[in-house]
This record gives structure tokens, sequence and C-alpha cells, in this order.
């Protein structure tokens, strides 16, 4: 498990500072050799430009809306490359929940690391709705996706909560 490697130095230190280790918890821990990862992207900048623009395409893709002057009309894609687009969004989340566990971005909790790859799994299951063209599995994918964001924002961050909402439920 990755995040045990970061847990052990805080162990071999003094009574003092493994509680100081256990409140800096929040900060990734420092990684001082392997692959040169560029963690450039802050958590809040992964958040804002790589992760949540995915995600609001998949789920301004996916479900109804209710407008005052058109009624009730799709989100869904209405041909082929529409949900290609849908297929590849979902991709790039696959991917983010791997970019969440990089070592020097990844925070120590074992949660950490359930929500990402659990991140990762529903959206796998949204690209597969996706290629399929089925609006039921899409739309089911998009509010998993939903329940994961906010069970690691819970976790995490719950102060982001109010202020948190996918594009198509704001709408
Ligand atoms: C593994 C945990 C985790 C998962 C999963 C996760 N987030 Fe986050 N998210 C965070 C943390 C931690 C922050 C607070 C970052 C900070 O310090 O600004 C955050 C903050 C945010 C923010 C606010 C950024 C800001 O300006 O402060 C947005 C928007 C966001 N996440 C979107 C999403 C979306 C959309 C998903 C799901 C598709 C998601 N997050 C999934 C951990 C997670």
């Amino acid at each position: 498990m990755t995040f045990s490697r970061h847990l052990k130095p805080c162990l071999l230190l003094s009574t003092a500072l493994i509680a100081a280790c256990g409140e800096s918890a929040v900060e990734p821990p420092e990684v001082s050799s392997g692959p040169e990862y560029n963690l450039t992207l802050n958590m809040t900048d992964f958040m804002n430009r790589v992760l949540e623009p995915s995600a609001d395409a998949l789920w301004r893709s996916a479900g109804w809306v209710l407008d005052e002057v058109d009624g009730y009309y799709e989100l869904y894609p209405t041909d082929d490359e529409g949900w290609q687009r849908v297929e590849n969004q979902a991709a790039m989340i696959v991917e983010a929940g791997n970019a969440m566990m990089l070592p020097g971005r990844a925070l120590p909790q074992s949660e950490w690391m359930t929500y990402s790859q659990a991140m990762s799994t529903v959206a796998l299951t949204a690209m597969q709705a996706a290629r399929e063209q089925d609006e039921e599995a899409l739309f089911q994918a998009g509010a998993q996706l939903y329940s994961v964001c906010t069970a690691c924002h819970q976790a995490f961050n719950p102060e982001i909560l109010s202020r948190f909402a996918p594009g198509s439920l704001a709408d």
C-alpha cells in the first residue's frame, strides 16, 4: 500500500512529532525519491481545471431539464459523435482517479485511495454506458459519480459541499 510508506517516517519520530504528523494530514506527504511526477497543480487547480470540467461535461449529457419555455428536454447526446465525446470525458475521469493517487498528491488516509479508485471504477461504467448509448445506464453512472465526489468532499473538506453542485443539477 502506497500510503503506509509515507506514514513510516512519522512512526519513527518522537511522540510529540507523531501528533504533528497527525495534524498535518491534510497536506500530501513529502516524497523524497521516485519518478519525477509533475505535481505543480495543487488540489484546488486539479479539481477546478482537470476533474470538474470533465465531470460537468458528463453530467450535462445525462438527464433531463425542465425549461420554462421548452418544457422538458433531454440532455443525452443525439448522435454518435456526441456519445463519443461523453465516452472521452468519462475516460478522463478514469485517469483522474489515478492522478489523484500519485505519491506527493495523495493524502495518506486509506479513504483517499478508496474514493479515488471508486471514481475510476464508476467512470469506467460511464464509458461503457456511452459506448452502448444507454441513457439509463449513463444517468445512473452520473449519479454514482456525484456520490463519490460528495463522499470524498465530506470526508476531507466538508466546507466545499455547500459550494459544489454538478452543472446539470444546479441549472
Ligand atoms: C479522493 C477525494 C476526492 C474526490 C474523489 C473528489 N474530490 Fe473534489 N476535492 C477534494 C479535496 C480535498 C478538495 C479541496 C481542495 C482544496 O484544498 O481546495 C476538493 C475540492 C473540489 C472543488 C472545489 C475547488 C475549489 O475551488 O476550492 C471542486 C469543484 C471539486 N472538488 C470537484 C470535484 C468533482 C466534480 C469530483 C467528482 C467527479 C470530485 N471533486 C471528487 C477531494 C476529492
